[in-house]
């Protein structure tokens, strides 16, 4: 707990090493250096807030001045074995010093032991492809399904229907946008590609919706970026009767739910209805880009030589730290301390003024404002991070999303609950 150590330790390494002040690698630089540099060189792509990070640990980061902030983002569900996990980073020196990149022209043992970790998730006669992104993973489910649904031949959208719910989010490339029914991010790149429909997050719209056309249904069980909302077990069984009597793929995009997030090592587990593809991403590699779709036995043989491919996905560095992510992630101590902390969290949410809903599982959280808060969330996330050091996310004009660590402890679930209660009740 000495920020001020950050600067000062990482320039003495630097004076040792014979590098001095013009090294600038661990960063003293001022953030009014980087914002003139976002300035000039960058797409105006982001809209960042004023803090640079240069170090983390466990659920603690420090920025340019050395000042120390506790991660409830975690990078957007990524780092949930927290910062600098000693696992994850001495899986990634060791096999960056041993190999980093051959493609997927060769074998890989490092790709082949995390896709039979993976494999087992949907049983026996799964199948794992590699991509490097969410958004990739979801593509290679999409081109999956419609090759399944065409039986071989090449008949133009024969089954080429993908139905998509209202509040899903699946990407930014063509097929996952299309998948991902929000005007504001759709509409600048029209024409999206045909065959998707958008429905309602409800049994009844999935059951009109899936027909003899349909080669899949995509869902979140749990819909992150719109704001935590957790589809009922109803919902969830609605898909998989309207798919199995339609011969439908039932696709689950567990990019941001999955891996423990939710306190089971898939978020489907909860209600026990099983997907015939399930993406994943995000936390995969502790923030080393990755992204697997596990195809099911319906599923695994549909993709052959010359279907789809990457010059990256399933490279060795990624796929060493995920082994060791789904070592740590899949510890059953750490999913029912997801379940617990993610309770404590909850409960201490539902107690601070403005709050109206909270809504999740495990340590995928929301807090609803009330509709009329005086300073809205953005507002509020911001002053959280600038004034309590507190890293917090806004879905919506009165929505604070919370995704920790999941290796976090019930003292950091009450410092913020505490650094929280501060900012509300001023
Ligand atoms: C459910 C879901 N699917 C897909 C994506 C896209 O993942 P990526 O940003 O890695 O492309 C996201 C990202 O937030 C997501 O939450």
């Amino acid at each position: 707990m000495d920020p001020a150590g950050v600067v000062t330790r990482d320039r003495s390494i630097a004076d040792a090493e014979g590098r001095g002040s013009t090294d600038r690698s661990s960063s003293g630089v001022p953030l009014a250096d980087l914002q003139a540099l976002e300035r000039d060189a960058l797409t105006r792509s982001y809209a960042r807030q004023p803090v640079a990070f240069v170090r983390g640990e466990g659920a603690r980061m420090w920025d340019t001045e050395g000042v120390e902030y506790l991660d409830f983002q975690t990078g957007l569900a990524v780092t949930s074995c927290g910062h600098s996990h000693p696992a994850v980073v001495e899986a990634i020196r060791a096999q960056a010093q041993r190999l980093v990149h051959t493609g997927n022209l060769f074998y890989s043992e490092p790709q082949l032991r995390l896709a039979e970790r993976l494999a087992a998730s949907l049983g026996e006669g799964s199948r794992v492809h590699f991509a490097n992104s969410g958004t990739e993973a979801v593509e290679a489910a999409l081109k999956v399904a419609r090759k399944a649904g065409r039986g071989g031949e090449v008949v133009l959208l024969h089954r080429g229907k993908i139905v998509s719910l209202h509040r899903g989010f699946h990407g930014r490339t063509y097929g996952a946008l299309s998948a991902t029914p929000q005007e504001s991010k759709q509409a600048p790149f029209a024409p999206l590609v045909p065959g998707f429909v958008a429905v309602q997050p409800t049994a009844a719209a999935i059951t009109a919706a899936v027909d003899d056309e349909t080669a899949a249904l995509i869902l979140e069980p749990v819909q992150g970026e719109s704001g935590v909302y957790v589809l009922g077990d109803d919902v969830l069984r609605a898909a998989r009767e309207a798919c199995d009597r339609h011969g439908a793929a039932l696709i689950f995009d567990e990019v941001q739910c999955g891996l423990s997030r939710t306190g089971r090592f898939w978020a489907w587990e909860h209600s026990g209805v099983r997907p015939d593809a399930l993406t994943c991403a995000k936390a995969l590699a502790n923030g080393l880009p990755i992204g697997a779709l596990v195809c099911g036995p319906k599923l695994a043989q549909v993709l052959e030589p010359g279907d789809h491919g990457s010059t990256f996905a399933g490279g060795p560095v990624q796929c060493a730290a995920a082994l060791a992510v789904v070592d740590v992630l899949g510890d059953p101590a750490l999913q029912a301390s997801v379940l617990e902390l993610g309770e404590r969290l909850a409960e201490g949410l539902r107690e601070l003024p403005g709050v109206v809903e909270v809504r999740g599982r495990g340590l995928m959280l929301a807090a609803e404002l009330t509709p009329d808060h005086p300073e809205g969330a953005p507002a509020i996330v911001r002053r959280a991070l600038l004034d309590h050091h507190l890293v917090l996310n806004a879905t919506g004009p009165t929505t604070v999303r919370f995704l920790p660590p999941l290796t976090i402890g019930q003292a950091e679930v009450d410092e913020a609950l505490g650094l929280l209660e501060d900012l509300l009740v001023g």
